[in-house]
């Protein structure tokens, strides 16, 4: 089949739409994020079946809500939706950057090297711990598109998607902090509670 050139060039739009939204913060962002606590960051998100509209509305108020609070990763159980669905953008700034979207994210493989890295959450907002994690990952995952994707990521991306794909399956980082004392000081100081973390040490 012959395609026209305009058919040719609205095919290479669709193949790259990006779901981007303005990064300025909101006043009033679209959701609420959890905070430590709250039983709904404990469940196990369930997977996506089909890639559709309403997926990619929840995906730009997910951004819109990232954004506005200042945060580089956000994922749907934080906005108390059980779905596998991650935002990600470590260039928060740059108004051009597209996001990084990932559903049904898996981790296809992990390298042997750990790295320690302080990490932060918006839903244990003030609390920043070193968590120890495999420096580089292999993922799949389908885009916002529903298109089927494969990536290595290493530094800060491999962080930041390990961090919130454990949201998924309900874990905190918090939970793989291994200082107890750092743990306890940081937990008090901000007002969270050490009974809702569940220690994976
Ligand atoms: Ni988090």
């Amino acid at each position: 089949m012959n395609k026209s050139f305009a058919q040719l060039a609205r095919h290479a739009e669709q193949n790259k739409a990006s779901i981007a939204v303005p990064k300025d913060p909101l006043e009033t962002p679209p959701l609420e994020i959890h905070t430590l606590g709250n039983e709904v960051l404990r469940q196990t998100a369930r997977r996506v079946t089909k890639v559709d509209n309403s997926i990619r509305e929840l995906i730009k108020d997910m951004l819109r809500s990232m954004y506005s609070a200042k945060g580089i990763g956000l994922a749907a159980p934080q906005v108390g939706v059980n779905k596998q669905v991650l935002v990600i953008d470590l260039d928060i700034e740059n108004p051009t950057t597209p996001p990084l979207v990932l559903i049904n994210p898996e981790i296809t493989g992990s390298s042997a090297s750990l790295e320690t890295y302080e990490e932060g959450c918006l839903s244990i907002p003030g609390v920043y711990l070193d968590v120890i994690r495999p420096s580089s990952i292999k993922i799949s995952f389908r885009d916002e598109m529903g298109r089927p994707k494969k990536m290595n990521a290493d530094g800060l991306t491999s962080r930041c998607i390990q961090h919130e794909m454990d949201h998924l399956n309900g874990v905190l980082f918090v939970d793989r902090v291994t200082s107890q004392e750092d743990l306890n000081r940081e937990l008090i100081e901000h007002g969270f509670h050490k009974e809702d973390v569940q220690s994976i040490h």
